[in-house]
């Protein structure tokens, strides 16, 4: 059998790991042919693939990005997208594809699905707002690089006795802003499951000076927004799947903090470090039990599945399960961390 493989959406670390453990299992073990699908649907959508044996699978467990490429392509907004798709596939006898994605990749992998392209899916991004599975791949690792900089903010904050804000990815979810401040001993964490308030976020700074703590940390999620306001955006163009850019509340909450206390404030915005290089052994860890496990699926003939991780354990959930039904933050973990607010 022919099996393809694309990687579509933001990439997150541990693409190519999953990439490596999906080419090697099907090969050495199945006897599969395996095929790169370039750039994401892009590839199947313009029949650009490139060659996946295991020289080319070799020596990419620990590197960032993904070697296929990816995109945010939606084959449904383009003319004979779906069709184009199907055919493609037949023409380069590819019966099979693992698809490695976030919400967006893996709902269209559901649609083709529905029109008769055998996929399984793999979740993908730094964000962990995917359901169905308690963690994607990539979001440990950009938990890990939000920590060290918050460990880095806090000396030169310190120094300097100001506030800094760290504003960190995460879309409409704040996943990374919650672990990444619980484990760097945030002041604030601002998400947007929790509209925020800004004079509750000067009470907290107050507390903290009252204590001698004349500096503070405060990390929030790209999505926070002010209670009775709407999340700040950088720009108002949309991606193919109707995605705007968000970005630009850590300024906003910066000038307030300035303005209202008169405390010197800086904002750093983390952006794509959170994304590029390196996984963490748990993310290459999971990456590759995914990689074998939707291999296996493959196999099996369980097709329109997304492998997932419940507990420690890897099972498969029906893509139908998952798609437009966003994960959101465990709020008793945010009660935990606001403990530390202060
Ligand atoms: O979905 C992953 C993510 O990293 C989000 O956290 C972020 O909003 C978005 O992608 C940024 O995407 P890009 O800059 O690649 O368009």
């Amino acid at each position: 059998m022919k099996v393809g493989i694309l990687s579509g959406g933001g990439d997150a670390p541990g693409i190519n790991a999953v990439i490596r453990a999906v080419v090697r299992k099907g090969i050495q073990h199945y006897g599969y042919e395996m095929v790169g699908i370039k750039d994401g649907w892009r590839g199947l959508l313009e029949g650009e693939f490139l060659p996946l044996d295991l020289k080319a699978a070799s020596g990419i467990l620990p590197r960032g990005g993904s070697i296929l490429g990816t995109s945010r392509t939606n084959p449904f907004k383009h003319e004979r997208g779906a069709e184009k798709i199907l055919e493609n596939a037949e023409k380069a006898g590819i019966e099979a594809v693992v698809v490695i994605g976030g919400e967006d990749t893996l709902g269209v992998a559901y649609k083709m699905s529905k029109l008769g392209l055998k996929c399984v899916g793999v979740p993908k991004t730094i964000d962990n707002d995917l359901a169905g599975t308690d963690y994607t791949f990539g979001f440990h690792t950009a938990v890990a690089i939000a920590t060290e900089a918050l460990d880095r903010l806090h000396t030169t904050a310190e120094a300097h006795h100001r506030v800094i804000i760290l504003e960190v990815m995460g879309r409409y979810t704040g996943f990374i802003a919650l672990e990444a401040g619980l484990a760097g001993g945030a002041d604030a964490i601002l998400i947007p499951e929790k509209p925020f308030d800004i004079d509750e976020v000067c009470e907290y700074i107050k507390r903290r000076q009252v204590r001698g703590r004349n500096f503070s940390i405060i990390v929030v999620a790209e999505g926070a927004k002010p209670k009775g306001g709407a999340e700040i955006v950088y720009s108002k163009s949309v991606d193919e799947f109707g995605h705007i850019r968000l970005g630009g509340v850590g300024y906003y909450i910066g000038k307030e903090i300035e303005k209202r206390m008169g405390i010197e404030t800086r904002v750093v915005v983390l952006g794509h470090l959170q994304r590029g290089g390196s996984p963490t052994a748990f993310d290459r860890i999971l990456a590759t039990r995914f990689g074998i496990a939707a291999i296996d699926l493959v196999h099996e003939g369980k097709f329109g599945y997304m492998v997932a991780i419940k507990g420690n354990e890897i099972i498969s959930v029906p893509l139908k399960d998952v798609i437009g039904k966003r994960k959101t933050v465990n709020l008793e973990l945010y009660d935990i961390a606001s403990v530390f607010f202060g």
